[in-house]
């Protein structure tokens, strides 16, 4: 049986290179023999509650958890639960159903270990920065807690992306490593850009964050990254490329630009010919990211969702040895 030092009790961000590290070992290990485990976690449940949709996380949460002996209940809490109240003291006489101290203690008695996906609303600020739905979840559920996306963090995603960065990186230098802004139509949460951040400076890459001005991310992400407002510059000598789209931080949640310019096609890698790209998908094809870069040699994004299910059989690994 694979074991972890430093155990956690719940994994919501980034905790420490070490643990970065383990866990990505562990999660190529169980990539190598996902059956090494195969007992740790009989007889045991997780309840995977989802408050917004989802395709990777939903599955490949699951399917970690059966590689570890886990039995995992899906809810899908937006279109089978109770609408929740989450306002202390509330006097729920309009639409809202279920308090969450309520609902979250029923959940915590069910289940052994749970994992909540809780996007922010984009528009409040102060309640999305402090992660309060999800924050609600671990308080009153009283177990084991992972993220499988909260308002400010997507932690699975970005381990699965550590994974795939290791996978395809043998230079002796540090890989140059771009996070750069892509087109949307829609008001997109900053989790998977903040967490790419967190997790790259964390694991001692060099990060260069490149957007339109007006979408630069909280500083408590990006601190230590080199932010470069000209993309072509930023995307120089590249080793790789992570692509997402995220709304205005500053000017909270807004859609400040639509620049077609920014979508990634093979003409922006004149100057990084061996760059590989990634994104988180789902992608809106030719909006986001071109079809030419999604189906070429340099996309890894197949790559990084297939090691969504090893990042997550790591963490709930980890996570058993507490319990
Ligand atoms: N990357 C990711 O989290 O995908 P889903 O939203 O489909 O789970």
């Amino acid at each position: 049986m694979a074991k972890l030092s430093q155990p956690l009790q719940h994994f919501t961000k980034f905790e420490s290179f070490d643990l970065g590290n383990e866990l990505i070992e562990l999660a190529l290990l169980y990539k190598a023999n996902p059956a090494l485990d195969k007992a740790k976690g009989e007889g045991k449940r997780i309840g995977c509650i989802f408050l917004n949709p989802s395709l990777r996380t939903r599955v490949s949460t699951q399917l970690a958890a059966l590689n570890l002996g886990l039995e995992p209940i899906v809810l899908n809490m937006d279109k089978e639960g109770w609408a929740l109240e989450m306002q202390e003291g509330a006097i729920m006489n309009k639409g809202t159903v279920e308090h969450i101290k309520d609902a979250a203690a029923v959940l915590g008695s069910y289940f052994d270990m749970l994992a909540i996906r809780a996007f922010p609303s984009l528009t409040n600020k102060e309640e999305d920065v402090s992660d309060f739905v999800f924050s609600q979840f671990v308080k009153y559920s009283g177990i084991q807690v992972i993220s499988l996306e909260s308002a400010t963090r997507h932690p699975l995603q970005s381990l699965a992306d550590q994974i795939t960065i290791r996978e395809n990186w043998s230079g002796k230098k540090k890989p140059k490593i771009v996070l750069t802004w892509g087109p949307h139509i829609k008001a997109i949460p900053h989790a998977v850009a903040n967490s790419f951040a967190e997790w790259t400076l964390g694991m001692d890459h060099d990060l260069t964050i490149t957007h339109p001005s007006g979408y630069e991310l909280d500083e408590e992400f990006t601190k230590g990254a080199k932010i470069e407002y000209n993309q072509s510059k930023a995307l120089e000598d590249a080793d790789f490329v992570y692509v997402k789209n995220w709304s205005a931080f500053n000017d909270y949640g807004k859609i400040i630009s639509t620049d077609a310019s920014w979508m990634l096609t093979e003409d922006h890698f004149k100057k990084a010919p061996s760059a590989k790209v990634m994104h988180c998908l789902p992608v809106r094809r030719n909006l986001e990211l071109s079809d030419e870069i999604l189906d070429g040699k340099r996309s890894l994004v197949q790559e990084q969702a297939k090691n969504r299910v090893y990042a997550a059989q790591a963490v709930i690994s980890h996570l058993l040895g507490t319990i």
